[in-house]
């Protein structure tokens, strides 16, 4: 998704610019830009495709200057071209911008109609020309903001300079992320924190509706009345370390192996030998949740598959019903809230536009109380809900979440565990289910030991077309996860079924072009799974099982191929079964040639609706 960086410093700031946009491409995007004020003019370049192309245009031609804004684009309003893309210049105003201001067509008519022309087709051109006629008007640019993002509807951050201001950037947010670098002599506007961490780690996190001014030495925080505020500042936790690639081929790969890790931090000091620790969601936490009766859970992509999975550990051990929503369907259509429900919001970026809506609308209809779960403690989500759980995964830099699902799955483990103990499961299942979970790293490691066989594997899929995955009980949200990671990164059209639901449709799609992928784990379903599969074996399908060793699973390896994979036990196994089913995604992308982990036309943190 779209990225901003700008900077008032007294070196030249493009350099600096274009290695804050590189820790954002990970964000995806499809254009990218920067501008820089340099006495009293204005110079810019930009171009379609990545950052290092817009980057030699640059060095071809370098450009001075203290005072500068840049930005990668992900298209919304026009398509990604040259002139679509970041910075916009409009007069003596230059702009970036992310988010979708959903009045523009009106305010793009009423400015055309006093003369003004546009040479883009996007609606952050719009908010350059208000800005410019403001200025026109005898207004200061911070003035000229303010008045502009007053007229705005939608989603924007903004980052803009003028002409008439040196030394001067003025930026804006609502519904959109903007925070400020504190440097030495030096200040800084980002979208995300990791594109200054070059350059600082202190940080002011913006409000809704804050407008802010930075210069060199200056940083002044208003409210959109243009009254001024007070933000506190932030050592932000995160390194530039962290997001190195190391001796993996693309981050993907990394994230996967980095799981056992991962997975470890999100429990440890969290969960010991007595059970879940007290207070981990936050000191408020117990009241919360001794009246929880019920859980709303909210996300979007793999976030909400970890929370379908949440539903069954939670309606199965702590006996409280769940009910599970993609936050796009929430956010727009009336609800029944029961009493005492408690609101889950679950985002690994914590910026996602429609879960923070969700988060939002939430406290307009009668929750008992939110809780985030998320993994980046800077985000709005985790400033925004009652409670938090921090997921550990550090940060997730492939567009294709693989971390960031399984710590979700461990922190959701830990409040199903929580709320389990609270509602009086039986104290000896309970312990065990403690031992099971603070196992999960150690199962996670053993399973990622399949990768030469999964390697081998891949290689059924490279001229594939569609692929079916199935699963039943909690590991139908797997197999969901599973399709959702091959499409994304491998392009391979796949779909995922509870397996029952099979002969009720999908089962038309099978012939002997069609790999069908099973999750199969040991348990009651088990028996049931199977008779699914023989009917697609008797349809001529394609079937890769993923199972862990039952008695009789071998007779599918007549059918096609098995590999075996040690669950660790019924709560954990959806964890576990996640993995191969990434690193399947991961190696069928390799041998397709795509790109990994910036996959075409998506986003990594998707910051608009
Ligand atoms: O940051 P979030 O967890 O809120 O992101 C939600 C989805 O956009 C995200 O999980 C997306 O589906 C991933 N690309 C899946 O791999």
């Amino acid at each position: 998704m779209c990225g901003i960086v700008a900077a008032a410093a007294q070196r030249d700031v493009a350099p600096l610019l274009i290695v804050g946009l590189k820790a954002l491409e990970y964000r995806g995007y499809d254009s990218s830009g920067v501008a820089v004020l340099d006495q009293g003019q204005i110079q810019r370049v930009r171009a379609k495709g990545k950052v290092r192309e817009m980057e030699a245009n640059y060095l071809a031609q370098p450009f001075p200057g203290g005072t500068g804004i840049a930005h990668t684009r992900w298209a919304t309003h026009g398509v990604p071209t040259e002139l679509n893309a970041h910075p916009h210049v409009a007069g003596r105003v230059a702009i970036v911008h992310n988010g979708i201001i959903e009045n523009h067509v009106g305010l793009r008519a009423a400015l055309q109609a006093r003369g003004r022309v546009f040479t883009s087709e996007t609606d952050t051109e719009v908010i350059a020309v208000m800005i410019d006629e403001r200025i026109d008007q005898g207004m200061s640019l911070r003035e000229a903001v303010l008045a502009s993002v007053r007229e705005l509807e939608g989603a924007y951050a903004i980052a803009v300079i003028s002409r008439d201001q040196p030394g001067y950037v003025v930026g804006a947010r609502r519904g959109a992320p903007l925070l400020v670098g504190l440097g030495i002599g030096e200040n800084f506007l980002a979208s995300d924190a990791q594109a200054l961490i070059q350059v600082t780690s202190r940080m002011l996190y913006l409000d809704e509706d804050d407008v802010v001014e930075i210069s060199r030495d200056s940083v002044q925080v208003f409210s959109l009345d243009g009254e001024p505020v007070e933000r506190l500042e932030h050592e932000s936790e995160l390194s530039s370390d962290a997001v190195e690639r190391g001796e993996y081929r693309h981050y993907m790969q990394k994230e996967i192996f980095e799981q056992p890790r991962a997975v470890a931090d999100t429990l440890e000091s969290r969960i010991g030998p007595h059970g879940v620790l007290p207070n981990i969601f936050g000191i408020d936490s117990d009241s919360l949740l001794r009246r929880t009766r019920g859980l709303h859970i909210i996300a979007c992509g793999t976030s909400y598959h970890a929370g379908l999975v949440a539903k069954y550990w939670i309606e199965e051990y702590a006996r409280l019903p769940v009910s599970v929503e993609v936050a796009s369907e929430y956010r727009y259509r009336e609800t029944v809230v029961p009493a005492d429900t408690l609101f889950v919001a679950i985002s690994q970026s914590g910026e996602t536009a429609d879960t923070l809506a969700a988060l939002r609308e939430s406290r307009r209809r009668g929750y008992l109380g939110t809780l985030g779960i998320c993994n980046v403690a800077e985000s709005s989500l985790v400033r925004e809900a009652d409670l938090k759980l921090m997921t550990r995964a550090g940060p997730e830099i492939g567009v294709a979440s693989t971390k960031a699902f399984t710590t979700q799955l461990a922190a959701l483990a830990l409040l199903a565990l929580e709320l389990a103990r609270r509602n009086g499961l039986d104290p000896q299942r309970y312990a065990a289910l403690c031992a099971e979970l603070q196992h999960l790293p150690r199962a996670i490691e053993n399973v990622l030991k399949l990768e030469p066989a999964i390697i081998e594997l891949a290689g059924e899929f490279i001229h594939r077309q569609h692929a079916l995955f199935l699963g039943r009980g909690a590991h139908y949200p797997v197999a969901l996860e599973g399709s959702l990671k091959l499409k994304e990164i491998s392009y391979i059209h796949a779909e995922a079924y509870p397996a029952g639901e099979l002969k009720h449709g999908p089962l038309a799609l099978v012939d002997e072009n069609m790999p069908v992928v099973a999750v199969a784990p040991n348990g009651p379903l088990l028996d049931k799974l199977k008779s699914n599969l023989q009917v697609v074996h008797a349809r001529g399908g394609r079937l890769i099982v993923f199972a862990d060793g039952a008695a009789g699973m071998d007779d599918m390896a007549d059918h096609g191929i098995t590999l075996r994979v040690e669950s660790g036990g019924d709560f954990i196994s959806p964890a576990v079964f996640t993995v191969p089913l990434q690193l399947l995604a991961y190696h069928v992308a390799v041998l397709r040639g795509t790109d990994v982990d910036q996959p075409r036309n998506l986003a990594k943190s998707v910051t608009v609706e």
